[in-house]
C-alpha cells in the first residue's frame, strides 16, 4: 500500500520536470522541533514534554498537534524526501531543530546533541548533497539569546556543519553564525545564509547594539560585492522580519532591525533572487517594493515539519508537516516553481504515513513562476478574490484548519504578506479593515456571488 503513493508523487514529478532542461531542483525544510520525550508508551495524559501540559489523548505514532515532533516523524520526513526527490541540487534547513519546552528542561549540551542527531539523519539521508543551514532562535541555550560575538555554540555547531561549510564559512558562523558562498562552488551564483536571530526581540543580548555581529555591514558588502561580479544570491535565515500573520500586530524582529533589513533587500534587489525563511511554522510569503512600489523581491516561508501547536493568542494554529521543493532556472536562478508536500497527521496516525503533494504555485494560483512580480500577482487574487483567499488560508496550516477565513483574517494575513515595514503594517490593517464599513446589504450581495462562485 505504501508504494501507491510514491509512484503517483513520482510520476507527477517526472512529467512536471522534463520540459525545461535548465531546470533544478532543491529542497527547503524547517522547523523539525524534535521532542526526544515523546512517548505513546506513557501512561501520562502528556505524552510529550513540549505540549506544556495539554492532555494528548489522541497522540500517535506520527505525533500529535499539541507536540513536536517524535524521531518517527523526522525519520518519516527523511524517507519521504528521499522517495519524492533523492538527488536535490542541495537542501536548505532553514533550523529550530529542539522542542519547545523551558530552557530548565535542556541545556548547552542537549541542544548540540539535539542539532548532533537531526545534522546526522540529514547527512546520511543526503549523503553527497550540499545543505545550506541556518540556526533557528531555538538553537542555542539559552533559546533566543545568540550573542553578537564568538561563542561555543556556535563553533560547535559550525563543527557538526564542517562537511557543509567551507573554511571561510566556517570562520564568519563562529563569531556570528553567518557565512556566504558561491553557490554549489559555481562563478555568478552566491547564497548568504543570514542569523537573524540577532535582531529578533526576544534576544537580550543585542537589544542597544546597531549592527550586532557587524552582520549587516558585512552583508551589505558581500551583496555590492556580488552586483560587481555579476552574481545572482538566494537569501537564507529563519526568524524573518515583518508581522506573524496568525497574530494581529505580531512582529518578531526590533523595530530598527526590521527597517535596516528592508533597506538591505531595497539597495540590493537586483542581485536577490529569493529568500528562505522559517519560523513560522506556517506556509506563506512577504513581498518588498521598491520605493516607487513596483515588486522586487519575495522572501518564502517554508512551512514547519513539527505540528506543534504555536504562539499563545492564535486559536488552534496547529498545522500538519510540511516540505517543499523549489524548481528554479539554473542559469538566473528565478524561483520558476514550488511544490509543497505533506503529511497528514491524523491519518498518518488512524492508517499510514502517506506523504502527499500538496499543491504547485502556478497551478494553484495560475501564475508563470514566483518571480517577484508573479507572487505579487498572487498575493493581489488572495486580497481581491475570496477563493483564492481560502485557497491560501488552508495552505497556510498545510490543510490543518479548513475553517472560512473571514474578514479579520483576510486583514491579518493580506497586510503580512504585502507590508514588511512597520508603519506600512499598521496603514494596512486601518484600510483593509475599513472595508468592513461597506453598505452592509452590498457587501452580503457580493459574499453570496463569490461563495457560489467558489462552488462551482
Ligand atoms: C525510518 O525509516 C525507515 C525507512 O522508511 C524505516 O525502515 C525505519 O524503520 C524507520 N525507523 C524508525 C526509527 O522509525
Ligand atoms: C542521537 O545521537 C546520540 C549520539 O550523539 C545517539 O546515542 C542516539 O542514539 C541518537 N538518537 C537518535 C534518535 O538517533
Ligand atoms: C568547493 O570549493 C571548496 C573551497 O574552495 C572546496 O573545499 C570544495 O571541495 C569544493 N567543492 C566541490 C564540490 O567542488
Ligand atoms: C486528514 O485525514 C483525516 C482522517 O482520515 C480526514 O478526516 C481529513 O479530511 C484529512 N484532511 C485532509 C485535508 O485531507
Ligand atoms: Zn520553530
Ligand atoms: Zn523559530
Amino acid at each position: 500500500m505504501a508504494c501507491v503513493w510514491k509512484i503517483i508523487l513520482l510520476s507527477i514529478f517526472i512529467v512536471s520536470g522534463r520540459s525545461n532542461v535548465l531546470k533544478g531542483y532543491f529542497w527547503h525544510i524547517s522547523d523539525l522541533h524534535w521532542d526526544p520525550s515523546y512517548d505513546i508508551g506513557s501512561n501520562l495524559a502528556s505524552k510529550c514534554a513540549s505540549s506544556g501540559g495539554r492532555p494528548t489523548p489522541n497522540a500517535g505514532r506520527f505525533g500529535d498537534y499539541s507536540c513536536d515532533s517524535p524521531w518517527t516523524l523526522i525519520n518519516s520526513t527523511m524517507s519521504a524526501m528521499r522517495e519524492i526527490l533523492p538527488d536535490p541540487d542541495f537542501i536548505i534547513w532553514t533550523g529550530d531543530d529542539t522542542p519547545h519546552v523551558p530552557d530548565e528542561q535542556l541545556g548547552v549540551e542537549p541542544v548540540l546533541r539535539i542539532i548532533s542527531n537531526l545534522t546526522h539523519i540529514i547527512k546520511s539521508t543526503f549523503p553527497n548533497t550540499k545543505v545550506y543551514s541556518a540556526m533557528g532562535n531555538h538553537d542555542y541555550h539559552p533559546k533566543n539569546q545568540m550573542p553578537p560575538e564568538k561563542s561555543n555554540i556556535y563553533e560547535q555547531t559550525a563543527n557538526l556543519w564542517h562537511d557543509w561549510l567551507h573554511a571561510a564559512s566556517k570562520e564568519t558562523f563562529k563569531i556570528g553564525g553567518y557565512y556566504t558562498e558561491k553557490l554549489l562552488n559555481q562563478t555568478g551564483f552566491r547564497v548568504v545564509v543570514l542569523n537573524t536571530n540577532l535582531y529578533y526581540d526576544q534576544n537580550k543580548l543585542t537589544e542597544n547594539i546597531k549592527d550586532p555581529a557587524d552582520q549587516l555591514s558585512w552583508a551589505d558588502k558581500v551583496l555590492q560585492d556580488a552586483a560587481k561580479n555579476n552574481e545572482k544570491v538566494y537569501i537564507i535565515g529563519h526568524v524573518p522580519p515583518g508581522f506573524f500573520e496568525k497574530k494581529r500586530d505580531k512582529a518578531w524582529f526590533r523595530k530598527e532591525f526590521n527597517k535596516r533589513y528592508i533597506d538591505l533587500i531595497q539597495k540590493h534587489s537586483a542581485v536577490i533572487q529569493g529568500q528562505f525563511f522559517g519560523h513560522h511554522h506556517t506556509d506563506s510569503f512577504r513581498m518588498f517594493y521598491s520605493s516607487k512600489g513596483s515588486p522586487i523581491s519575495a522572501m518564502f516561508l517554508t512551512p514547519g515539519v513539527t505540528p506543534w501547536t504555536t504562539l499563545p493568542g492564535v486559536i488552534d494554529g496547529g498545522n500538519n508537516p510540511g516540505i517543499r521543493i523549489f524548481e528554479y532556472d539554473t542559469k538566473t536562478l528565478l524561483i520558476k516553481d514550488i511544490l509543497t508536500y505533506y503529511l497528514n497527521l491524523t491519518y498518518a496516525n488512524k492508517v499510514y504515513e502517506r506523504w502527499e503533494k500538496e499543491y504547485r504555485l502556478t497551478e494553484a494560483f495560475r501564475v508563470p513562476d514566483a518571480s517577484p512580480a508573479s507572487m505579487h500577482r498572487v498575493m493581489e487574487r488572495i486580497t481581491s478574490d475570496k477563493c483564492y483567499l481560502q485557497k491560501y488560508f488552508e495552505f497556510n496550516s498545510v490543510n490543518y484548519d479548513l475553517t472560512e477565513c473571514h474578514a479579520d483574517c483576510r486583514v491579518d494575513h493580506v497586510c503580512a504578506m504585502r507590508e514588511v515595514d512597520f508603519e506600512a503594517y499598521e496603514k494596512c490593517v486601518v484600510k483593509e479593515g475599513g472595508s468592513s464599513t461597506a453598505p452592509v446589504l452590498f457587501t452580503l450581495l457580493l459574499s453570496l456571488m463569490l461563495s457560489l462562485l467558489c462552488l462551482s
